[in-house]
């Protein structure tokens, strides 16, 4: 019998600045930001949250990000004034333009989320990416994928679906898997847990609509693991048992929770470049 890998635990030493990014998350009724320790995928202070404005246009959006930042910024451990700040956001998010607005203000469709936000941060370099695609990095990196290799596909149950795909710790970005057309439905109208409530299914009725939609999504993609996100997560035992067996892909439930986004927002940022290259024409 192999012997089990030893654990050694080290102790970090306390984060400098160039250690921390700040992680935006909007989403429909509130903008989260956080600071976080890209080492670790830790928050080093609380959150700061303020409800998404009325109507959730890109320039109230903007408003918001900057008081989040601002006061983000006024901490005692704080990341560089001039570090990129990474914005998730729940819809299309290419080359930091949003293409989609399944359940956010039509406003942004076609929306330069990156430039708006930054041009609001007087400047200040911005990252902008999916909602899910933020949320599944952070558990790819940090959480429930760290130790997994090959492909992560990550599933937010919430308003709508998100999905986000990870391949080797390569995120694959805007897969869009909660519109998938299933049985004539956009997947999302039926099993989202908006759509649950909607209808007012019993967990026994739409833990069948997730076997369809998971058994479905694993026959087109055979990832390694699957990670549920979104609030039902945080109670596996209402739905899963109704089709965990049915597909072969081990499920589990995502960790980092209410602070993913914030996370992979902020990693995401941390990552990039330090200049913005824009490709010529
Ligand atoms: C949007 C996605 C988003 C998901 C979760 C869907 O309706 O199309 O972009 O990731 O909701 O917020």
């Amino acid at each position: 019998m192999a012997s089990a890998p030893e654990t050694i635990t080290v102790e970090l030493p306390a984060p400098t600045r160039a250690d921390l990014a700040i992680g935006i998350d909007i989403g429909g009724t509130g903008m989260k930001g956080g600071i976080v320790d890209t080492r670790t995928g830790q928050l080093v202070s609380d959150r700061f949250r303020i409800p998404t404005p009325s109507p959730a246009t890109p320039e109230n959006c903007a408003e918001v990000v900057r008081e989040i930042v601002s006061e983000l910024q006024s901490r005692e451990l704080s990341p560089a004034e001039d570090s990129a700040i990474g914005i998730d956001f729940p819809a299309i998010v290419k080359n930091g333009v949003t293409l989609s607005a399944a359940n956010v203000d039509e406003s942004w469709i076609g929306a330069d989320l990156q430039s708006i936000m930054s041009e609001a941060l007087g400047g200040r370099t911005v990252y902008a990416l999916n909602d899910a695609d933020a949320a599944g990095l952070a558990e790819a990196v940090y959480g429930q994928g760290r130790d997994q290799e090959g492909l992560i596909a990550m599933i937010t149950l919430g308003t709508g679906i998100g999905s986000a795909l990870i391949m080797n710790g390569q995120l694959i970005p805007n897969t869009e898997l909660g519109h998938l057309e299933i049985d004539g439905h956009d997947a999302e109208s039926k099993a989202s847990a908006r759509a649950r409530e909607r209808e007012d299914l019993s967990w026994k009725k739409y833990g069948k609509r997730l076997r369809r939609y998971f058994t479905h999504v694993e026959m087109l993609f055979s990832p390694d693991l699957f990670v549920v996100g979104g609030g039902v997560s945080k109670n596996p035992e209402k739905f899963l048992p109704y089709f965990e067996e049915d597909v072969k892909t081990p499920i589990v439930m995502a960790q980092l929770r209410n602070n993913a986004g914030i996370v992979g927002a902020a990693i995401w940022a941390h990552g990039q470049p330090k200049e913005v290259v824009k490709r010529s024409a």
